[in-house]
């Protein structure tokens, strides 16, 4: 499996509210994600094509995003439209910020680095926002503790016998019970991963207490996480 030819989640969708903006990174890769006003999510390179400056940091408005450095506005299709200091200027179309597909699955926002990315699965359930973890890890020791996780089903304190299914190479299912956890990995860098989890199932079932208890069980699975890597990493020093 290569990391450059597939999917990647990048955030929860209900962390990125219309009208805002937020800077991440993939495979080393700085990104901008935005939501313009009318409810559609974009992920961009996260770079002025004038001198450089974070579009993060920009303004979105209506539905193009403006430079913070010099005001620079660019369309929904990354296009230069609009140049403050040349208002007149019939900008070049070579003046254009890399853009990059989108879609939001699992309540996910989802992006590729494929130029002709197949098309992602539809949800077949409606799902409940969790909340975002970020690791101290690469990808492939992030799936693997995931790998390893045990639930604790909301209707129970105790963990219980747990399932962790591959439902692509960056989407899992964590299933207990009758609950069942989405995990969307990113691979931010060789050294930092991001997991975004999300809770399948009725909003009626599990916003509010749900959430809050899968919210102490993903801490909780977290530090256990961390935890054991520090305890791996004293145990190679005093081997050396
Ligand atoms: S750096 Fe973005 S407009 Fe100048």
């Amino acid at each position: 499996m290569s990391l450059e030819n597939c999917w990647h989640p990048l955030s929860l969708s209900h962390s990125i509210e219309a009208g805002s903006s937020a800077g991440t990174r993939l495979l080393d890769r700085e990104l901008v994600l935005w939501r313009d006003n009318n409810g559609v999510a974009h992920v961009w390179e996260d770079r002025c094509p004038h001198r450089g400056m974070k579009l993060s940091f920009g303004f979105v408005r209506g539905d193009h995003i403006a430079c913070l450095y010099h005001g620079w506005q660019y369309n929904s299709g990354g296009h230069c439209q609009y140049i403050p200091a040349h208002p007149t200027l019939d900008v070049p179309k070579t003046i254009k910020v890399p853009v990059y597909p989108v879609h939001e699955r699992g309540g996910m926002v989802w992006t590729t680095l494929l130029e002709n990315p197949p098309l992602m699965p539809e949800d077949e359930e409606p799902v409940a926002p969790l909340r975002s973890l970020y690791l101290c890890c690469g990808f492939e020791a992030a799936v693997a503790a995931l790998g390893a996780s045990q639930l604790v089903p909301f209707a129970s304190k105790t963990p219980a016998d747990t399932t962790v299914s591959r439902m692509s190479d960056t989407l899992f299912a964590i299933s207990c019970a009758q609950d069942r956890l989405l995990a969307g990995v990113q691979a931010i860098s060789n050294t930092r991963t991001a997991l975004h989890l999300s809770i399948s199932g009725s909003a009626e079932r599990y916003v509010g207490a749900g959430q809050n208890h899968f919210n102490d069980w993903a801490l909780q699975w977290r530090h256990t996480v961390e935890q054991a890597r520090i305890a791996d990493e004293r145990l190679d020093q005093d081997v050396a």
